[in-house]
C-alpha cells in the first residue's frame, strides 16, 4: 500500500516537472505511436485479402491494388515512427539533462558537512547511471503504455473480427503469463538498488585508487587494492546477473504460453478451415494478428519490472534533490549594516561547535575578540581544533551554542555572499582546479584585468615560476594541481587571497609547504596583504607569532590563554612546549 503510494507520488512528481512541459511533443508522439499500432493490425488485417483474393481466388484487379495499399501502409508507419521516435527521444534525453542540472544545483548548495557523510563515488553513480535508468523508464513506459497498448488493441480487434470465438480461446490464456512475470519485477526492484548501491562503491574505489596511486605503489599495496576493487565488481556481477537471469524468465514463461495459444489455434482453426466454415485468408489473417501480439502483450507484461526499476532510480535521484541545507541564510539580511564599514571586528561569544558524528565537543565556549586591524595568532597541538575555528567564520559549519558577530551583527543576519565575500581562506589543502594557472589564480572573480593578476602573481612570488612554464599563466597545470610543487600551490592560493583582497584574511599554515627562503619573500608580502586587515592566523612558524597582536593558545578546544609571545613563554608550559617542538627549530 505505501509503495503504492510512493509510487503514485514519485510518478507525480515526475510528470509535473518533467515531462508536462514536453506535453506538445508527447502528444505528436502519442498520435504517431497510435498511427504505427493501427498500421499493424492493418498488416495482419491484410493477410485474408491477400491469401484469399490473389491466391485462392486469383483475383487480377488486386493483385496490384493490395501490394500497392501494403507499400502505402509502410510508408505512413515508416513516417509515424520516425516522427515518435525523434519526439521520444527529445523528452527522454531532455529529462535526463533537466534531472543532472537539478541534482546538482541541490549538490552545490549542500553543507560542508553533507560532503564529509556521503561518498562522492555514491553521488556520481546517481547522477549517470540512476537518471539514465529512469529516463529510460519513463521513455518506455511512455510507449509501452501508448502504442503497445494500441497495436494490442487493435489486433485484438481484428481477432473478435474475423472469428470471435477462437478469439476468446487465444486471450484466456495470456492473462496468465501476466501475474507471474509482474511478480518479477518487484524482485528486480530490490536487486537494482544493491546494484546502485554497489555502482557507488566501485565509483569510491576506482576514484581512490586512481588518486592515491603513489601511496599504493609505495606501501606495495596495489593487491590489496586489487582484492577491494574485484570484490565490488564480483558483487556488481552477482546482482547484474541475478537480475538478467530473473529478467530472463519472462520470454520463455511467455513463449511456452504462446506456443501452447498457437498450437490450440492451428488445431481449432484448421479443423474450421477443413470442415469450410472458415477460409485459408480469414485463418491465416487471425494466426498473424495473434502472433504480433506476442511482442506488445510481453512488453506490457514487463511494464511493471521497467517501471518498479525506474522509480527505484526516481527515489534514490529524488532524495538528492530533496537534500536541504541545513545551514541557510535569512531572507532578509543585515548586509546593508555593515556595506559602510571599512574596518571590522569579529567576536566570539560562548561558542561550542561539535561535529555532527561525535557528540563531544570540538570547541568549547569560545569567548574572543579580534579587534580592527589586529593580527592574532592561534596556536595549539595538532586537532586542538584550529581549523575548526577558522572554518566557523565563513559558516562552513554551524555553531551548536553562543554566537559570532561581526561589528556586534550576528553573522547569522548576513548573506552568504556578503559574509563568504569578507574572507580570504589560505588553508593547508589547497584545491586547484584542472584548467590554466590564469583560471585558478582568478578563480570566483570576474573582468579581473591583466594588470591586476600580474601584481598580484609578483606579491606572492608566483611570478618566476609562471613564467618557466611553456604557456606561462595559460599553462594548464593538471588534475588537483599535479604540475604544482606544494609551495607553488600555496604561492597560487596566496595569489588568489592578494586578487580577493578581503578585510578579513584567514590563514591556516598558510605557509608550511614552503622552505624557508620561499617562505621569507612570502611572509613580507603577507605582511603587505595583513596590512588593514584583520586577520587570524593558524601560526606554523615563529615569524607569525613574534610580531601578532596576540596569540591565542587553544588546547583540547578550550582557549586556555591569550597573551603576547612573551608572556605565554614564561607563563605556560604548553606553549613552551609547542615553541621548543614546533617553532623553534624551523626559525
Ligand atoms: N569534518 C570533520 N568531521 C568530524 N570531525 C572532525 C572533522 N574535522 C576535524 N575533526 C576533528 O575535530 C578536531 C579538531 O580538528 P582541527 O580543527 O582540524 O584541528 P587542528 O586544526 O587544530 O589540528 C580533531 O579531533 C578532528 O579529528
Ligand atoms: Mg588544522
Amino acid at each position: 500500500m505505501s509503495q503504492n503510494n510512493s509510487t503514485r507520488s514519485i510518478l507525480l512528481r515526475i510528470f509535473k516537472n518533467y515531462i508536462k512541459k514536453h506535453s506538445q511533443k508527447i502528444s505528436i508522439s502519442i498520435v504517431c505511436m497510435i498511427i504505427v499500432s493501427a498500421t499493424t493490425a492493418i498488416n495482419a488485417w491484410m493477410m485474408q485479402p491477400v491469401l484469399d483474393d490473389i491466391f485462392i481466388n486469383k483475383d487480377e484487379s488486386l493483385l496490384m491494388i493490395i501490394p500497392l495499399a501494403i507499400f502505402f501502409i509502410a510508408l505512413i508507419k515508416g513516417v509515424s515512427s520516425y516522427i515518435q521516435s525523434v519526439m521520444m527521444s527529445f523528452v527522454g534525453y531532455k529529462i535526463v539533462a533537466d534531472l543532472q542540472n537539478d541534482m546538482f544545483d541541490s549538490l552545490i548548495r549542500c553543507d560542508v558537512s553533507f560532503f564529509s557523510k556521503t561518498n562522492s563515488g555514491t553521488l556520481i553513480s546517481r547522477f549517470l547511471a540512476d537518471v539514465g535508468a529512469l529516463s529510460r523508464g519513463v521513455h518506455n513506459v511512455i510507449i509501452n503504455i501508448i502504442k503497445d497498448f494500441f497495436t494490442l488493441l487493435f489486433l485484438i480487434g481484428v481477432l473478435f473480427y474475423h472469428d470471435p470465438n477462437l478469439a476468446w480461446i487465444s486471450l484466456l490464456i495470456f492473462p496468465l503469463a501476466i501475474y507471474p512475470i509482474s511478480r518479477i519485477g518487484k524482485r528486480l526492484r530490490k536487486i537494482s538498488k544493491s546494484t546502485q548501491i554497489g555502482f557507488g562503491i566501485l565509483t569510491k574505489r576506482l576514484t581512490e585508487s586512481l588518486q592515491g596511486i603513489k601511496t599504493i605503489k609505495s606501501f606495495n599495496a596495489e593487491l590489496m587494492e586489487k582484492g577491494k576493487v574485484e570484490k565490488e565488481v564480483d558483487n556488481i556481477f552477482q546482482l547484474t546477473y541475478k537480475s538478467s537471469r530473473i529478467n530472463s524468465i519472462s520470454r520463455p514463461l511467455m513463449e511456452t504460453l504462446g506456443g501452447l495459444a498457437i498450437a490450440v489455434i492451428i488445431y481449432v482453426g484448421g479443423s474450421q478451415v477443413i470442415a469450410g466454415t472458415t477460409t485459408p485468408g480469414t485463418f491465416f489473417s487471425f494466426l498473424t494478428a495473434l502472433l504480433m501480439a506476442y511482442q506488445p502483450i510481453k512488453s506490457l507484461a514487463s511494464l511493471n519490472a521497467t517501471l518498479q526499476m525506474a522509480m527505484a532510480a526516481a527515489e534514490r535521484i529524488f532524495s538528492i534533490i530533496d537534500t536541504k541545507p541545513l545551514i541557510t541564510e535569512k531572507s532578509t539580511n543585515k548586509d546593508i549594516y555593515l556595506k559602510n564599514d571599512t574596518a571590522y571586528n569579529i567576536k566570539f561569544s560562548k561558542v561550542s561547535f561539535s561535529y555532527e558524528e561525535s557528540k563531544k565537543s570540538t570547541l568549547q565556549d569560545i569567548n574572543l575578540n579580534i579587534n580592527k586591524g589586529e593580527k592574532v595568532a592561534l596556536v595549539g597541538y595538532s586537532g586542538a581544533g584550529k581549523t575548526t575555528l577558522l572554518n566557523l567564520l565563513p559558516r562552513f559549519y554551524e555553531i551548536k551554542r553562543g554566537k559570532i558577530t561581526i561589528n556586534d551583527i550576528n553573522i547569522r543576519e548576513l548573506s552568504f555572499s556578503f559574509l563568504r565575500n569578507h574572507f580570504s581562506l589560505v588553508s593547508q589543502d589547497i584545491v586547484l582546479f584542472d584548467d590554466t594557472l590564469k583560471y585558478n589564480i582568478c578563480y570566483g572573480q570576474k573582468n579581473i584585468s591583466n594588470k591586476k593578476i600580474f601584481e598580484a602573481c609578483k606579491k606572492a612570488h608566483c611570478d618566476e615560476f609562471i613564467k618557466k612554464f611553456p604557456k606561462g599563466i595559460n599553462e594548464i597545470i593538471g588534475e588537483k594541481g599535479v604540475k604544482l610543487s606544494g609551495g607553488q600551490k600555496q604561492r597560487i592560493a596566496i595569489a588568489r587571497a592578494f586578487l580577493k583582497n578581503s578585510p578579513f584574511l584567514l590563514l591556516d599554515e598558510a605557509t608550511s609547504s614552503l622552505d624557508s627562503r620561499s617562505e621569507k619573500k612570502i611572509q613580507t608580502s603577507l605582511a603587505n596583504l595583513m596590512k588593514n586587515k584583520t586577520s587570524l592566523v593558524i601560526a606554523h612558524r615563529l615569524s607569525t607569532i613574534i610580531d601578532a597582536d596576540k596569540i591565542i593558545l587553544l588546547h583540547h578546544g578550550k582557549i586556555v590563554e591569550i597573551d603576547s609571545h612573551k608572556n605565554l613563554l614564561r607563563k605556560s608550559k604548553i606553549y613552551k612546549d609547542l615553541y621548543e617542538l614546533q617553532f623553534k627549530n624551523k626559525k
